[in-house]
């Protein structure tokens, strides 16, 4: 693999400090931005979106240069990798662009929206001797990580039965019209099931052999799915159960606490407001404006942080629960607790010093000093392959076997 040039600079404790160039500046971008304004190992020195304002607000904030593509900004910038959070249908493209112009890429997810795209992907990676990473996914939360090895010690027995659930208003979210058409890309299967499976496949050793699911379609004014039910049948005969709701009705968070996925509080006194506020701007174009004035650069957008955000623990993607033979392991934006047989035992985790900041580790640690990532391109192509496969039993009615899948790399 190709490791960073002499020029690089360092931390305070001598680490390689990893250049970064951003392709998107959207809510994705947004929901990191936290991570990479505060990141130690991390300088954003390069940015491009399609939105001017985007661009401007970017320089301001992190003092790097905007570009009109990312074709200028990968031959141009001085940047060993490429954050690549444009729309899902774009992921392919901007990975090979990237890849071609020997630049390590962290790529968001849905890794892309077919196997053969994700294939290409891991092909140009391959072949221009990159790492591609997939990521964000919230199955790099710490206390998934840890969930993971408190597995991965045999203390509890083996994985048996993973139980998941979430539900939230992602429906109602202001959105790209392609974000409602699933032949696009959209509804939850592409952008939630993502997470959810990601974590599932984690927390179960990665190898799904079988997929039985049903997906629904509520709201004729948002015609794409807008929740799933999924049972993956993994080769070691563990069963995972996943329900998502987008609909914004019941609110898993509270289960957490009132924690929202940010491990930030949220108050339940504003039930149903992501509806509410759709309901009261008509059509597509005022949802855009909407979208448009809420985004980077936009009059109510974020701008990047000095400090971190006070009062966070770690982020999370609802109800999990893995049943081991002998206790129930239960991962939460505090840690993890075990449900054992002699007892209650808690592994608590501090709350997180960044945001997410596990992602930007695990591309430095592949980048930097050459550690496999565990979110590798192959994962992220497993994690799509079960996503598709959601789709598709939902539409057959039957269940679908998988060919693409890939083990965990042990974290232990
Ligand atoms: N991991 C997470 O928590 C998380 C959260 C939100 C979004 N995402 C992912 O981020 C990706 C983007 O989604 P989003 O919600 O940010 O969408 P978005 O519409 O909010 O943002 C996309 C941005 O990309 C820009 N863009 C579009 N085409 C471009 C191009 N050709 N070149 C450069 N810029 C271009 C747009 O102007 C926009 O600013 C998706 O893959 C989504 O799944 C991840």
């Amino acid at each position: 693999m190709t490791g960073l040039s002499a020029a690089t600079s360092t931390t305070t404790s001598g680490a390689r400090k990893l250049k970064l160039g951003i392709a998107g500046l959207g809510r994705g971008f947004t929901v990191m931005l936290p991570t990479l304004a505060l990141h130690k190992r991390l300088e954003v020195v390069a940015a491009v979106d399609t939105r001017p304002a985007a661009g401007v607000r970017f320089e301001a904030d992190f003092g790097g240069t905007a570009y009109d593509s990312v074709e200028a900004m990968c031959a141009e910038a001085d940047i060993d990798a490429v954050y690549v959070a444009t729309p899902h249908q774009f992921h392919a493209e901007h990975t090979e662009i990237a890849a071609r112009a020997g630049k390590h890429i962290l790529v968001e997810k849905p890794m892309a929206l077919t196997i053969e795209d994700c294939t290409r992907m891991i092909d140009a990676a391959a072949a221009a001797g990159v790492h591609l990473l997939v990521g964000h996914s919230h199955s790099y939360d710490a206390p998934i990580l840890e969930a993971r090895r408190l597995i991965e010690t045999g203390d509890y027995g083996p994985p048996r039965l993973i139980a998941a659930m979430n539900y939230t208003d992602f429906i109602y979210r202001p959105r790209r019209p392609e974000e409602l058409d699933t032949a696009q890309g959209g509804g939850v299967v592409f952008s939630q099931a993502a997470h959810q499976i990601d974590i599932a496949r984690l927390l179960g050793g990665g190898m799904v052999e079988t997929v039985y699911a049903t997906t629904g379609n509520y709201d004729p004014d948002r015609p794409t799915e807008g929740v799933y039910s999924a049972l993956l049948k993994f080769a070691d005969g563990t069963v995972a159960n996943l329900t998502y709701s987008g609909y914004g009705h019941f609110d898993s968070d509270e289960f957490t606490g009132w924690r929202g996925e940010s491990g930030a509080m949220k108050d339940p006194a504003n039930y149903g407001a992501a509806r509410r506020a759709l309901s009261e701007i008509g059509d597509m174009d005022a949802e855009a404006a909407l979208k448009a004035d809420r985004a980077y650069g936009g009059p109510a957008g974020a701008s990047a942080p000095t400090t971190s955000p006070e009062d966070r623990l770690h982020e999370h993607f609802g109800l999990f629960v893995v049943s081991c033979a002998r206790g129930d392991i239960r991962p939460g934006p505090d840690g993890v607790r075990v449900y054992a047989d002699e007892g209650i035992e808690s592994f608590p985790l501090a709350p997180p010093a960044v945001p997410r900041s596990e992602v930007i580790d695990e591309l430095c640690a592949a980048v930097c000093d050459d550690v496999a990532p565990l979110h590798s391109g192959a994962w992220g192509r497993a994690t799509l392959e079960v996503c598709r496969a959601v789709l598709q039993s939902a539409n057959d009615g039957r269940e679908v076997r998988l060919t693409q899948q890939v083990p965990v790399k042990d974290i232990g």
